[in-house]
């Protein structure tokens, strides 16, 4: 199996009898309210998904990731998991070492151990992260909306949230899966969108060479016009019983946050898979990209600053996958003779609007059992709306 990112896959869940005790004890700590996408931060710490961190970024490494994309340790690491709170909120719980994370149900999802509290640097992180201070960027509005301060220390889990227990495996779990199958090499594929033709042609390109796919769709928050994460599980399940080998394929979901941060998103999108025990990555064209933020190729050029043992998971780039009316079957400018003419560029933003404007994706660009679920879907939404 693959070393997880920094050496040993970091596990903040304490065994039942500690956990029931913690949880009794937590109400006495002063609590904050993590937000959604904190909440799912928390807990992919502590299933050790974003190994090494054992907790949310004290000052030190989250001015190192802004500055170096490494941690003070000097692992690689290119994206701040930071706690952010208000001016009132610090001054509330700066009398108690430990700090009992809530969720905006009520409920108490973890603990903390405090030992930094620094303040945001807003203008410097969206720059750092994202390449720009533009506000309409989905990241940098996320990232100016931050409180003042952020909270640095370990973190404890004392409940798992509740919408993730379906198509769900933890890094551990994944890992298992996979020796049970006997797969020694896994690529992991990344995505927010219901699954067309190319990154179908991406992923079976990459299954001719190792043992297993691991299609890994991001189901936390993403930007409002992005299709959500119950629709598209819809479509990855009709797609993998109707077009891909059972024996070869695993359908799980990563509950993060979509961060649209391109380049530095593609660097912590391939270590978190390397946790989940993959070998490989699939990074394409404009990976984790929004707009006209990113060149194309940005996400795979990134990993030419890291030594490759330093990433530790072996990067597969693709070029821009389209449909050739002259091949008749997709194919990149790597394997394609043809004009671009015959060319059929596909992207799921593209697919977004057709549906949108009630066009129906043709079949070399989706596959028509996907089509199908999302016209279904954009016209429920559309009579519940009228
Ligand atoms: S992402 O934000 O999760 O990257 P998306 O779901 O569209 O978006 O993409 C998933 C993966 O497929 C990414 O690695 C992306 O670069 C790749 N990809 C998407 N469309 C194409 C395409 N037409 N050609 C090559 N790679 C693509």
């Amino acid at each position: 199996m693959i070393e997880p990112h920094g050496g040993h896959l970091v596990n903040r869940i304490p065994c039942e009898e500690d956990r029931l005790a913690l949880l009794e004890k937590a109400a006495m700590f002063p609590a904050i309210t993590l937000t959604p996408w904190n909440l799912s931060d928390l807990y992919l710490i502590a299933i050790g998904a974003f190994s090494p961190l054992t907790g949310f970024m004290n000052q030190t490494d989250y001015q190192n990731v802004l500055t170096k994309m490494r941690l003070a340790n000097g692992t690689i690491w290119s994206l701040p998991i930071t706690l952010s709170v208000s001016n009132e909120v610090r001054d509330q719980i700066s009398f108690s070492p430990t700090i009992c994370l809530k969720g905006n149900d009520g409920e108490i999802y973890g603990l903390m151990e405090v030992e930094d509290i620094y303040e945001t640097n807003k203008r410097e992180e969206a720059h750092a992260v994202y390449g720009t201070n533009d506000p309409t960027h989905p990241g940098v509005q996320k990232t100016y909306e931050q409180q003042a301060f952020n909270l640095g220390g370990p973190i404890t889990l004392l409940q798992h949230p509740k919408a993730l227990q379906e198509n769900f495996q933890t890094p551990a779990e994944l890992r298992e899966s996979f020796q049970q199958r006997g797969w020694k090499t896994i690529v992991g594929f990344q995505t927010r969108n219901p699954i067309h033709r190319a990154h179908e042609y991406l992923q079976k390109t990459a299954l001719e060479t190792v043992d297993g796919l691991l299609i890994h769709p991001l189901v936390g928050e993403t930007k409002k016009d992005d299709i959500s994460a119950d629709i598209r599980m819809k479509s990855y399940h009709t797609l993998l019983e109707n077009y891909y080998p059972a024996d070869r394929v695993i359908l799980s979901v990563f509950p993060a946050a979509m961060r649209y941060a391109g380049p530095r998103e593609a660097v912590f999108h391939s270590i978190v898979r390397k946790n989940f025990g993959c070998t490989h990555f699939i990074v394409g064209r404009d990976h984790a990209g929004v707009g006209d933020f990113y060149n194309t190729f940005a996400a795979q050029n990134i990993f030419n600053q890291f030594a490759k043992d330093e990433i530790g998971i072996e990067i597969m780039a693709f070029e821009h996958a389209f449909y050739c009316e002259q091949c008749a079957s997709m194919a990149t400018s790597k394997t394609c003779p043809h004009d671009s003419e015959c060319h059929l560029h596909l992207s799921g933003t593209k697919v977004r609007e057709m549906l949108k404007n009630g066009q129906r994706p043709p079949k070399e660009f989706s596959r028509p059992e996907v089509i199908d679920i999302l016209i279904n879907e954009v016209q429920q939404h559309d009579s519940e709306e009228t």
